[in-house]
């Protein structure tokens, strides 16, 4: 949720911070603050506001030191201020520290901490943290700062440093993402390799308990009283030019425009196990395995959860297995008999979302074989899955996910094939058809961004409105929640996606002409009773947007109903149409965002990585 970066090493501390920071901030972007260690003492500089203002301070006054850590926070224990901003430090200013996560029992330990004459400047959960370690015994700030953690409930990655020992910092995993970056110049500690990748490709990730102790030279990890060997580097796959903005105008346009490049490399990575059993073997899995399954339960919050949504109509249709899809910070609470024979599907991005983490860990315990299906390789899920499946879409920055939405789509077909044709559910000729529509989907996908000029002037006549509805049936329902969500996220207009036939029950009375109709209305078998549900929102004065097939350019009644027409090319398989129709929603909630002078990437209050329940 909020962003750590650390780096000790020969250079100066605080350019190669704030860099970290800037590659951060989509982690949380409330506030941001430096802590450097310098000829004995701590320096700290900390500001409400984006990583810029802080950067700008520290220009004008610059701070020096060759170790440090940073923060940019996104808020939960204490408003977005500067007093709240990270570091923070122990009543003497010689303990300074960053945190990402939750420490649950931080007011039981403020009360105590408080009684023993202990001073709190601020709101935070954090501060308990710094004062603890004030306290603590130990002849060196590794020893406090574990004898702090059997203290300490919640999740929490930490990065601190002392005056004591000014080129070391401990750092600490417990729930919260931390790695470490090895280079010649020095060693960093961040939240994500995103902070680290453009100063080198090598990264340790830390596993829960792990302490980690960070200088110049290099690192050790601490688990229980000893030292633990080594552990092999993982080699960052993306270059630093994938974070970079590389021409666009913002990372959800840039993101938008990949998806092409990003569905193409998940087939590619998917497919270059030729056979389906090498496929199946990187889920950990066997095709015997594979045919047992009696039922397939799919877990992941928000955007991902929408992606769960349309594999459930995949999955069922190519598999004949039935599917449930729980929104996992719902399902990790509810009262479940364990259902043997159930394969879990944990679907996310950023592959640290806690709910999402913590319903594979439920699954788990019942029994069931979980199936990470994740963007981010070395994420807590991938490592935690029994299995993972790995999209190939690149570091994705903008807050609204786009292209590991679609990603996801492709890795749920790829999916719905393999499975499909070792349970032989899919007979071999439907399973090629399958399979050429999805090598096809690149291209189609390529040519659905060509409405993106269209889209930019259909958000000039509907970027002020009461609100937008985004109806879809079948398959299409899921993509018009999607639409609605990518649309409240980034303009904060009010939107709501329905099923096109349920809106009669309630959300019509929402119809106006100052309330867009949004349709997603590909040629499939549902095709004309959407038409119908458009000509109920035409009776009643709406405007209407239709979402439609390219091939449906002379379709005389469509034209006749709709004010506004996007043509997209879909696939003939209605299974494969939510990877092209999401394209011209996704444009238009970063058109209207846009219009409205709101800020696509940062959009207020969200963070990118939701590691809190
Ligand atoms: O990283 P995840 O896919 O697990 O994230 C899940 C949601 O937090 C995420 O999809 C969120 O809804 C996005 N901001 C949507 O654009």
């Amino acid at each position: 949720m909020c962003g750590i970066v650390g780096y000790t090493g020969r250079r100066e501390a605080p350019p190669i911070l704030l860099e970290g920071l800037q590659r951060l901030v989509y982690r949380g972007y409330d506030s941001a603050g430096l802590a450097v260690s310098s000829n004995g003492t701590l320096a700290i500089r900390k500001m409400a506001g984006p990583v810029e203002d802080l950067s700008q301070d520290i220009l004008q006054t610059p701070l020096r030191g060759v170790a440090g850590i940073g923060h940019t926070r996104w808020a939960t224990h204490g408003a977005p201020t500067t007093l709240n901003a990270h570091p923070h430090t122990d009543c003497s200013g010689r303990i300074a520290l960053v945190h990402n996560g939750i420490i649950e029992n931080a007011d039981r330990l403020r009360a105590e901490l408080s009684a023993s004459g202990h001073t709190f400047r601020t709101d935070t959960d954090t501060e308990v943290l710094a004062h603890l370690i004030e306290d603590a015994p130990g002849e060196c700030l590794e020893d406090r700062v574990r004898a702090v953690i059997g203290r300490v409930k919640g999740s929490y990655g930490i990065a601190v440093v002392g005056t004591a020992e000014p080129g070391k910092i401990v750092a600490v995993r417990q729930g919260s993402p931390v790695l470490l970056g090895l280079s010649e110049g020095g060693t960093f500690v961040a939240s994500d390799a995103a902070a680290v990748r453009s100063h080198t490709d090598e990264v340790v990730y830390l596993l829960d308990g792990d302490l980690a102790v960070i200088t110049a030279d290099g690192y050790q990890i601490r688990r229980g009283n000893g030292t633990i060997p080594l552990r092999r580097p993982t080699r960052v796959a993306w270059s630093a030019d994938a974070v970079e903005l590389a021409g666009f105008e913002r990372y959800m346009l840039k993101e938008i425009f990949e998806q092409p490049d990003a569905i193409r490399r998940t087939i590619a990575s998917w497919s270059a196990r030729n056979e389906s059993e090498d496929a199946l073997a990187q889920c950990n899995l066997t095709p015997l395995e594979c045919r047992t399954f009696e039922r397939i339960q799919i877990v992941a919050c928000g955007t991902s959860w929408h992606a769960g949504l349309i594999g459930r109509y995949i999955l069922e249709e190519m598999t004949g297995i039935p599917v449930q899809v729980e929104y996992a910070s719902e399902y990790r609470y509810k009262c479940q008999l364990p259902l043997p024979g159930t394969l879990t599907l944990a679907i996310s991005q950023s592959g640290e979302t806690a709910d999402t983490l913590e319903a594979l860990r439920r699954a788990q315990s019942e029994g069931s074989h979980v199936l990470g299906i994740v963007n981010t390789v070395g994420s807590t899920i991938a490592r935690e899955s029994d299995g993972v499946m790995y999209l190939a879409a690149g570091p994705e920055i903008g807050v609204a996910s786009t292209k590991a939405f679609t990603s996801q789509l492709v890795a749920l077909l790829l999916l719905g094939l393999t499975f499909g044709e070792a349970r032989g559910a899919l007979a071999p000729p439907r399973a090629r058809e399958l399979e050429g529509e999805l090598r096809k989907l690149p291209e189609l996908v390529r040519r659905s961004l060509e409405v993106d000029r269209e889209i930019k002037e259909l958000a000039k006549i509907v970027s002020n409105p009461r609100g937008f509805l985004y109806l879809g049936r079948g398959v299409s329902f899921p993509v018009a929640l999607e639409g609605a969500l990518k649309l409240k996220e980034v303009s904060y207009l009010h939107a709501e996606g329905y099923p096109a036939a349920e809106m009669k029950h309630g959300p019509i009375a929402l119809v106006d002409d100052d309330t867009p109709v949004v349709f997603v209305a590909p040629r499939d078998g549902l095709y004309r009773k959407v038409l119908a549900n458009i000509q109920e929102v035409k009776a009643r004065g709406g405007r209407i947007i239709a979402i439609c097939a390219e091939e449906d350019e002379e379709e005389m009644e469509l034209a006749r109903l709709a004010d506004h027409r996007v043509h997209v090319p879909c696939p003939s398989d209605p299974l494969l149409t939510p990877v092209t129709t999401v394209v011209p929603l996704q444009l238009l909630a970063y058109h209207v965002a846009m219009l409205r002078g709101c800020n696509v990437d940062r959009p207020r209050n969200l963070a990118k990585s939701v590691t809190v329940e």
